[in-house]
């Protein structure tokens, strides 16, 4: 597998304490970036940032949750005034209703959509804005296959999924114009706390790892090379029937 050289790279990922998050953390630290990791957990966010200080000294943690502005401004704050820079953004936290359409609550809905698309709207944007001055930058977006399909219990996070993946096509085209990638990166479902309560188990999902290692490919593609979305599914042996098949939604008619 190609690996980048990450070396003097500062890299943000939200989420970064646990799941798929810390998985891209540790991925970035090994190849050498400084790594600031986010998330509400101070037990996890400081327990995951001493893992990655082993591999990236000058790596470091602060508690922000994603759907509010003031503290997301401090975390950007804070990575400048040390490194003066931010070469990565990983905006990868997320949380997921399970209920259909008609038995969302609006509190379900409201948590899904301030978390997943708001929160990724504020720190893309962000991410972007201080990219620009050095005409140089990796934006990424842990999106879902939930952003390209539908599943029918999963109506509020198919729907902030979605919507961010659409957001992430208009931010990419504006990033292109300082010479920053924006991929939206698609996994199916992934082995993590995440899917703790799913009824089939987690033995057939893929490892955060995987979206670890898709990161890293992405951030190695040489300057002429580009992905802008990227759907990573889960790979069952024909006979079985497949647990992640979405259940469709048909439009009435
Ligand atoms: N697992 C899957 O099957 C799967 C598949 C495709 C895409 N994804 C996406 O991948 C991302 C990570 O999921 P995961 O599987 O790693 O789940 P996870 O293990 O449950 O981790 C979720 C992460 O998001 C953080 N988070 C949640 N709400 C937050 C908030 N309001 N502010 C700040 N951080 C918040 C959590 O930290 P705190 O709790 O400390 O805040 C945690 O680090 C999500 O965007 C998810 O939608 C997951």
């Amino acid at each position: 597998m190609l690996v980048p050289d990450l070396k003097g790279q500062v890299a943000l990922v939200t989420g970064g304490n646990r799941g798929i998050g810390r998985s891209v953390a540790l991925a970035l630290a090994r190849q050498g970036a400084t790594v600031c990791i986010t998330g509400r957990n101070r037990e996890t966010l400081a327990s995951t940032a001493e893992e990655l200080q082993a591999a990236s000294p000058d790596s470091f943690w602060m508690a922000c949750d994603v759907r509010d502005e003031k503290q997301q401004q401090a975390v950007f704050q804070e990575i400048l005034k040390r490194h003066l820079r931010l070469d990565i953004c990983v905006a990868n936290a997320g949380e997921a209703a399970l209920a259909t359409a008609t038995r969302t609550t609006l509190e379900d809905w409201r948590r899904d959509i301030d978390t997943n698309l708001t929160g990724l709207f504020i720190t893309t944007t962000e991410s972007l804005r201080i990219m620009m001055r050095r005409k140089s930058g990796y934006i990424i977006g842990i999106v879902s296959k939930a952003g390209t399909t539908a599943f029918v219990a999963r109506a509020s996070y198919c729907a902030s999924k979605w919507g961010a993946r659409g957001f992430l096509k208009c931010l990419a085209m504006e990033a292109e114009k300082s010479n920053v990638k924006v991929t939206a990166l698609c996994p199916a479902s992934v082995a993590t706390d995440f899917q703790k309560n799913n009824p089939k188990g987690t033995d057939w999902m893929m490892a955060s790892e995987t979206v670890a290692d898709a990161v890293l490919y992405l951030l190695s593609l040489e300057k002429n090379a580009y992905i802008d979305e990227w759907l990573i599914s889960v790979w069952i042996k024909p006979e079985k029937p497949n647990p992640d098949q979405p259940s469709l939604i048909k439009p009435p008619g």
